[in-house]
């Protein structure tokens, strides 16, 4: 923790503010070289990735497979049907196999935010009939072991650097890609305040371990039961690093003074919640209207990690505002990933 030599990249927090900021930069840079059109710049030349998908995705599975290619590389999609980790064969099989033919593995699993308190009392105990359950329906059953668990122990066993594509627990390359789109749009990261309006998810836990390690002004304005995990939220507030605050209400949220206004009074927003659970029998409901906008002032800017349900999330007047960045957000998906990509790959 906290050195520039990890294998893999798994949560934001493993990796010191220099190595972060460096990775920022490095994605700045060769966003601009891939923009200008030059396609010489060829890192990943001869080298293969495995990308596991266990869940749908749309951003994660183009954007790593367009930019390692960009880069010289060649991506295998594995989709939910392919090698069903966990299912059809044991993680730590899985993981030392793919290490065998590939530089890299980028994995997007389930997490152990478990729902156990949901779990119907006759399921049956077989790990097998729990995962196939799972496989069905999008439950997260795992009484001992969890697919957070799972993308651990591909990267305890991988041999070859393992990158968290999204667990329920995190999603470290969509944060490190917001941050990037910060840093174009505001000039830095450090101070600006960040209000989320959402259920406490894994892009929240992402951001809070990013405040965990850069200095900026984090809110998490989510409804009551929603909250992000508590021990997440710990950590962040014991490093000490920023400043965090977690509300269940998006108003307050939205027009609170920023945590140093000299230095950056911009705010930018941003919502997500987990598919399935719904908000809309609570009071954030709709999440992210004008009104609300408003609240955060001129300088403030819309941000969404997508995909967003319009009119539930977040108005259509929001989203398509000339101060809604959505799309060079998801845009630079791909510039941040390029750049874990060539930091774990030590290029
Ligand atoms: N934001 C994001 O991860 O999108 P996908 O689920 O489409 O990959
Ligand atoms: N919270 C969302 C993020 C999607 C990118 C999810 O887990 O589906």
């Amino acid at each position: 923790k906290g050195t520039a030599n990890q294998k893999d990249f798994l949560h934001i927090n493993d990796f010191d503010k220099a190595t972060i900021l460096n990775i920022l930069d490095r994605a700045r840079e060769v966003k601009e070289l891939l923009k200008s059109g030059e396609r010489t710049y060829l890192p990943f030349k001869g080298k293969t990735m495995a990308m596991i998908f266990a869940k749908p995705s749309m951003r994660t599975r183009v954007s790593f497979e367009t930019g390692f290619y960009l880069l010289g590389g060649h991506a295998i999609y594995l989709g939910p049907n392919d090698i069903q980790m966990g299912k059809r064969e044991e993680t730590r099989d899985v993981a030392r196999v793919l290490s065998r033919y590939n530089d890299i593995i980028m994995a997007r699993v389930f997490a152990h935010q478990l729902l156990l308190a949901t779990t119907p009392s006759d399921i049956p105990q077989s790990r097998f009939w729990q995962l196939h359950i799972i496989v069905e329906t999008n439950l997260f059953i795992f009484p001992g072991g969890s697919e957070e668990e799972d993308i651990l122990d591909l990267a305890k066993y991988a041999t070859v650097p393992v990158i968290n594509g999204l667990t329920d627990y995190n999603h470290p390359c969509q944060i490190m890609a917001d941050a990037l789109t910060m840093i174009e749009h505001v000039g830095q990261l450090e101070g600006t305040k960040v209000v989320y309006v959402g259920d406490g998810n894994n892009i929240v836990h992402s951001w809070l371990l990013l405040a965990a390690v850069i200095p900026f002004h984090f809110v998490c304005a989510c409804p009551k039961g929603f909250e992000p995990d508590q021990e997440t939220v710990e950590k962040a507030r014991q490093a000490g690093v920023s400043k965090i605050e977690i509300t269940n209400d998006p108003k307050e949220a939205m027009s609170g003074p920023a945590w140093d206004r000299r230095k950056k009074p911009h705010f930018a927003a941003s919502i997500s919640r987990i598919p399935g659970r719904s908000m809309r029998n609570d009071n954030l409901k709709p999440t992210v209207d004008e009104q609300l906008m408003k609240l955060a002032g001129k300088k403030a800017y819309f941000m969404h990690c997508l995909p967003a349900e319009r009119g539930v999330e977040v108005t259509d007047g929001v989203i398509e505002a000339p101060n809604s960045i959505v799309f060079p957000q998801a845009e630079n998906r791909m510039h941040a990933q390029n750049a874990i990509m060539l930091h774990v790959l030590g290029l």
